[in-house]
């Protein structure tokens, strides 16, 4: 009996197509036969299909619960550790390339977790047309790709109308986290959060970085990093107007 496949990505209609710089490139990548089963055994209960229409949380996650998005959460690791420390939150987490959606996939089967829903698309689409204005608790984004080479930068996420349509859609008093190991694309950051009116910095050191947020965890990734010598940075940014509570 063959293996079963994940879903073959369909491109949404009515959504200019290509648009003409995503932060991503579709990479190639084998799917593992544990995450392929994953997809078969959970996909239908924790993927939710792209729409271009607002997605009604409490149907998705089956109870209210404040909202917090993920944009690019790699294989899940941070997204599994974080929704299984805090469950009285709800995560959606957006990726595009198949095999780390597989991946959270098993974690969340295996782990269950019920509080996780994976939308598999373009997080900037997911957020113009499902989530609308104040409906977000917070926003992860972390080690999102650098794009080190200068003619790339226009990729990076964040960048000053990213930014300002995430913080459109958070409650007042709700956050943005990003963190980078990559310290140019970390003042980048810096002065993009800090340039945005709806965003108050949370750091309290001059040089505008937070010390990492309990709930997230050090990855595999993140280890090798520092043992290399190389810096983390993480930036915490809440909306005004609110009491500036972060993900307890
Ligand atoms: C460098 S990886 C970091 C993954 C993970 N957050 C971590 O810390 O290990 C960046 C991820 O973001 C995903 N990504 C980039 N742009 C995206 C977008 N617009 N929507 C969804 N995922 C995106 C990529 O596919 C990639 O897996």
């Amino acid at each position: 009996m063959s293996e079963p496949q994940p879903p073959v990505s369909v491109p949404p209609v009515n959504v200019p197509h290509p648009r003409a710089v995503r932060s991503f490139v579709r990479r190639a990548g084998r799917v593992t036969s544990g995450q392929a089963r994953a997809y078969a055994a959970w996909g239908e209960h924790y993927l939710l299909p792209f729409a271009q229409a607002p997605l009604d949380v409490e149907q998705a996650f089956g109870r209210a619960a404040p909202l917090v998005l993920e944009i690019g959460f790699g294989m899940g690791e941070a997204t599994a550790h974080i929704a299984a420390l805090l469950p009285h939150l709800n995560f959606l987490g957006c990726e595009v390339h198949d095999p780390g959606v597989g991946a959270l996939l098993k974690r969340i089967g295996e782990q269950e977790l019920g509080n996780v829903r994976i939308c598999a698309h373009d997080a900037v689409e997911v957020l113009q047309h499902m989530l609308p204005p104040a409906s977000l608790h917070g926003v992860h984004i972390f080690f999102p790709d650098p794009w080190h080479k200068k003619r790339h930068h226009k990729r990076r996420l964040i960048q000053p109308p990213l930014v300002h349509e995430l913080a459109l859609r958070l409650q007042p008093g709700g956050y943005i986290h990003c963190a980078t190991d990559w310290q140019p694309y970390a003042e980048q950051m810096l002065q993009v959060l800090s340039a945005e009116p709806l965003l108050a910095n949370t750091a309290t050191a001059a040089e505008g970085y937070v010390a990492r947020p309990h709930y997230r965890p050090l990855t595999k990734f993140e280890q090798r990093g520092l043992r290399l010598g190389h810096g983390v940075w993480d930036l915490v940014f809440t909306r005004k107007g609110g009491s500036g509570d972060v993900a307890q």
